[in-house]
């Protein structure tokens, strides 16, 4: 089974960017993290990138017909505003699960608000990179192959 996951904007910046809520961890470090969890529980990853809201889209829609049994997001500041990465979750019919690094809901007001969780599956917030793998862990046990 093939799970992709989609870190939104600043991501990238991981480890330099405010450490003190994000953790010294850089994104590369925590895509081998998922790869190493994937291949412990059979299952296939990739993950993909990007600062840019039609790009994550595109990747959403495409998701389905690339074969990926189910979704993890990252939508960063995409999480509390954006209404097209949510019309895009709910289009498709792939299973999403929503993480955070950092707990939402015990930060600023306008970050405790997410226009995306509604329509996924689930979400995860607060655990640093492991919130990627408790994420790859729930689809384990969510699908079947
Ligand atoms: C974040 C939380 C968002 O509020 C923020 O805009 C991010 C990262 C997290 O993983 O904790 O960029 O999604």
């Amino acid at each position: 089974m093939k799970i992709l996951t989609i870190h939104g904007p600043n991501l990238n910046l991981l480890g330099r960017r405010e450490p003190e809520i994000y953790g010294s961890k850089t994104l590369d470090m925590i895509n081998r993290e998922i790869d190493r969890h994937g291949e412990a529980l059979a299952l296939a990853t990739t993950c993909y990138q990007s600062n840019h809201e039609g790009e994550i889209i595109d990747w959403l829609q495409n998701a389905g017909k690339e074969g990926f049994s189910g979704i993890i997001i990252n939508p960063a500041a995409f999480t509390h505003t954006s209404v097209a990465i949510r019309d895009a979750i709910a289009a498709i019919e792939l299973p999403v699960i929503e993480v955070h690094l950092s707990n939402i809901s015990a930060r600023e007001d306008f970050r405790q608000k997410s226009l995306t969780a509604a329509v996924c599956r689930g979400s995860i917030s607060g655990f640093g990179s492991t919130s990627y793998l408790v994420a790859l862990e729930t689809f384990k046990l969510l699908l079947k192959p």
